[in-house]
């Protein structure tokens, strides 16, 4: 555990006047990119730590005019409520997702919010790109068997992905990313949103409806937000109308897939591969360390060991580019706040419920 500042061995230039940003669970990772956000504000105390954001740890952040963190647990009232009795009510989070903050506390207590809703596209694109095809060529079943010394290519044949019609839910910024990279392999690509980008309505990708998209599909790729109305999308009904040995790929939100129906699928052989990078039950078991331990999800150590599925433990955003833009634009953006300026990616409290 550590806590830091820039200026521990400058303090005797630090004014309290100073304007202060207090960032929570800063990794190793990322520290080159706050040391170069904060080298570039000289007037701005900056102070981290490696620890996360909660009721207890809150206090870390006394005197701070805002703080920084990211999606790793829930902050549910008692955290926001900690920081408000603080006095600080500038909240910036380096990633997208905003589905595990009380947004009605926040909102309630006068909080602004910001995020950042695309700090790589390409990131969790080409993950989910690259995952589908090592699928479609079974290279985890090869490679444990490599691991035997069984050097045979029979049973482990390959498909090719220009063999593929592609499905992708959701058009946004990293559905297109996706769309391209698949096009690139050669595949068919078909899409469904329900915000229709105009551009590809013109090229002719779009399918009317899901159902389509699902009996037309040979991968589906979901790339949507997990709303209310999208939570587990994917069910038995959905994969019933999917067709045989389609493989699945959710690097977007755990809640899309009703994991207990991928598993029956998984079983009937219906489905051919799934690639897991976000898991309905990730919540305080993704980026935690259990090596050597049982991991204390059995269904999701069940998917672990399959060979036609390929977890990552919501690791498809973890790259230099995106970690540099998620720690650079909050940054910014929790300045813009403690200034009183239009920070660029504001979170509207009052269009979330
Ligand atoms: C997001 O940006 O919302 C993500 O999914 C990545 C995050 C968990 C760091």
């Amino acid at each position: 555990m550590y806590n830091s500042t820039r200026e521990s061995n400058n303090d005797f230039w630090r004014l309290d006047f100073m304007t202060k940003i207090y960032a929570y669970a800063i990794r190793k990772d990322e520290e080159p990119y706050v040391r170069e956000w904060s080298d570039a504000h000289r007037d701005v105390d900056v102070e981290y730590t490696d620890q996360l954001l909660t009721p207890e740890t809150a206090e870390l952040a006394k005197g701070a005019d805002g703080v920084v963190t990211y999606q790793q647990l829930d902050y549910k009232a008692d955290t926001i409520e900690a920081l408000d009795r603080l006095g600080i009510r500038n909240w910036s989070i380096r990633n997208v997702g905003i589905d595990n903050i009380d947004l009605k506390k926040a909102k309630e207590l006068g909080f602004k919010l910001t995020n950042v809703p695309v700090y790589s596209p390409d990131a969790i694109a080409e993950h989910a790109a690259i995952q589908a095809a090592r699928v479609l060529r079974q290279d985890k079943a090869m490679d444990e068997k490599l691991a035997k010394h069984d050097l045979r290519w029979a049973p482990t044949i390959g498909r090719e992905v220009r063999d593929q019609t592609v499905g992708v839910v959701g058009t946004g910024h990293i559905g297109q990313v996706f769309m391209k990279i698949m096009e690139g392999f050669g595949a068919k690509v078909i899409a469904y949103d329900i915000f229709q980008n105009p551009i590809l309505k013109k090229k002719g990708y779009y399918v009317d409806t899901l159902d389509e998209l699902y009996a037309q599909s040979d991968v589906i790729s979901l790339h949507v937000p997990d709303v209310p109305e999208n939570i587990h999308m994917i069910n038995d009904e959905s994969i019933k109308k999917m067709k045989d040995d389609v493989v699945i790929v959710n690097v977007s939100r755990g809640p899309l897939v009703d994991t207990d129906a991928v598993i029956r699928g998984l079983d009937s052989g219906k489905i051919f591969g799934f690639v897991m990078d976000t898991y309905e039950g990730e919540v305080g078991i993704f980026n935690e360390d259990f090596s050597n331990k049982e991991l204390p999800d059995k269904r999701l150590a069940d998917l672990i060991a399959r060979p036609n599925v390929l977890v990552t433990p919501h690791t498809a955003f973890y790259t230099t580019h995106a970690v540099r833009n998620m720690v650079i634009n909050s940054f910014d953006n929790n300045l813009k706040l403690i200034k009183g300026e239009t920070p660029d990616t504001p979170v509207d409290l009052d269009k979330e419920f």
